[in-house]
């Protein structure tokens, strides 16, 4: 019996590996610009982290997390509790009061698979951590757009704030209250939700809680003076930078760590999978990891899902991986000098390759065609005689002699200019 992957987990092929590449390699460029530095994190955590960053009675930590119970240790879901666990361990915060930190890698969770939803899928993840201002908010929110924008992605944003510890509990209250007069109507999940995270009732996709949603009432009616100040600010410095949002009142994140700015960049194109990327501040949550008192900013965004979204507007056409140079040898004699060349071509940063196999001319231009060569050098016995080969143009389909006098060394020294040509 074949051994097939585990369900909603993926292999990335060597086509679509190239675009993961180019969004990765964008992504650390922006990154950079922004003065963001890269933090790699391990892929298991205690399981506690989760528990009490994420918080208990998220979908995330009661139904989603992979979790060796032996151990209680847990492959990570996200990782923004990683990094704080690691930027409190390792005192950070005392080299640089402000850090602007980056990850990219895999996440786990064990959710329904479908398009744009795996169990293992990609972050790109960034966290601003120890700035208050809400003009960080919007440069890091227009960090993410411009990523978005030069991969020719397009997504709509969507704000929202979440408020504070001060405003949220009075606002929690109101809520309750409201739903509890809605009871019979909502599902049996936002029945439950409604003692225990009533928030998420708001998110719910059945047709009959979203209704019920519709006129519940809004925590940006209920922000303290401090988060609606923040917020308003935030909308300011968004349009001084001339980044386009609208306000999604109902928006709560599966997340408990939230506090005021959350934000989701949103596309039509996935399904149901409308979120490319999100995030927000987390202000109490490295505190209450037990660290020092400061606060928090990130987002994370989906690789799948941008990977999906660049395929469907390439018409699902690959990108290709160039080989400078095939070197096609002809017979058993020119294997020795064939694979000396390939590896002094090699050695001065030329994609070269060859094939042992001594097959025709033709099946070795075939090969040479289907690892994209832009030069094959053609070298039979004749022309190790002759000291002379072909090196063929395969754009131009022009053909030049090159000569093979002088040592390997000396043919890769005078070949690889050509080739760069
Ligand atoms: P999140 O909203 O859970 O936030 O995930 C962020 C993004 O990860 C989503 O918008 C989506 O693109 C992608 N994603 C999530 N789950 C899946 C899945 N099962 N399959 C494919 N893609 C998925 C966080 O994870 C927060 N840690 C973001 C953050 C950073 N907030 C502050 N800092």
């Amino acid at each position: 019996m074949k051994i097939q992957a585990i369900n909603g987990f993926k292999d990335i092929l060597p086509d679509s590996a190239l675009l993961w590449q180019q969004i990765e390699q964008r992504a650390r460029d922006i990154f950079q610009r922004f003065g963001m530095r890269e933090i790699r994190v391990p892929i298991m955590e205690k399981t506690d982290l989760f528990v009490r960053s994420i918080g208990e009675a998220t979908d995330v930590v009661e139904k989603e997390m992979y979790t060796f119970t032996e151990k209680s240790i847990t492959m990570r879901p996200e990782a923004t509790a990683s990094i704080m666990r690691a930027f409190i361990e390792n005192g950070m915060h005392v080299q640089q009061p402000v850090q602007r930190l980056f990850t990219i890698g895999p996440m786990f969770r064990h959710e329904r698979p479908q398009k744009g939803r795996q169990r293992q899928f990609h972050q790109l993840d960034a966290e601003i951590i120890g700035a208050q201002e809400p003009q960080v908010d919007a440069e890091l929110i227009a960090m993410g757009q411009m990523l978005l924008d030069e991969l020719g992605i397009n997504t709509s944003l969507e704000i929202n704030s979440l408020g504070c510890p001060a405003c949220r509990p009075p606002f929690r209250t109101k809520l309750v209250n409201y739903l509890e007069l809605h009871q019979d109507a909502l599902c049996d999940d936002c029945k439950r939700r409604t003692t225990t995270n009533p928030l998420r009732v708001l998110d719910c996709k059945k047709s009959t809680c979203k209704a019920i949603a519709k006129d519940a009432p809004s925590i940006l009616d209920s922000l303290c003076e401090n988060c609606s100040d923040h917020f308003s600010l935030v909308r300011q410095a968004l349009q001084d930078l001339g980044i386009s949002f609208t306000i999604n009142r109902f928006m709560v994140r599966g997340l408990d760590y939230y506090t005021q700015t959350t934000f989701e960049f949103l596309t039509s194109d996935l399904g149901a999978q409308a979120a490319v990327g999100a995030g927000g501040r987390y202000d109490g949550l490295i505190e209450q990891l037990g660290g020092p008192a400061l606060p928090g900013i990130g987002f994370a965004m989906g690789i799948e899902r941008i990977v999906l979204l660049m395929e469907q507007k390439n018409n699902g056409t690959s990108l290709t991986q160039n080989t400078d140079c095939f070197i096609a040898a002809l017979g058993q004699e020119a294997n020795k000098p064939c694979s000396q060349l390939t590896h002094q071509l090699r050695l001065r940063g030329i994609n070269a390759a060859m094939d042992y196999s001594g097959r025709s001319l033709k099946a070795q231009m075939k090969q040479a065609n289907r690892v994209h060569a832009r030069f094959v050098l053609i070298v039979g016995e004749n022309e190790l005689k002759q000291e002379e080969a072909v090196l063929r143009d395969m754009k131009t389909q022009k053909q030049q002699v090159f000569s093979l006098a002088g040592s390997v060394s000396e043919q890769g020294e005078r070949l690889a200019p050509v080739l760069r040509a």
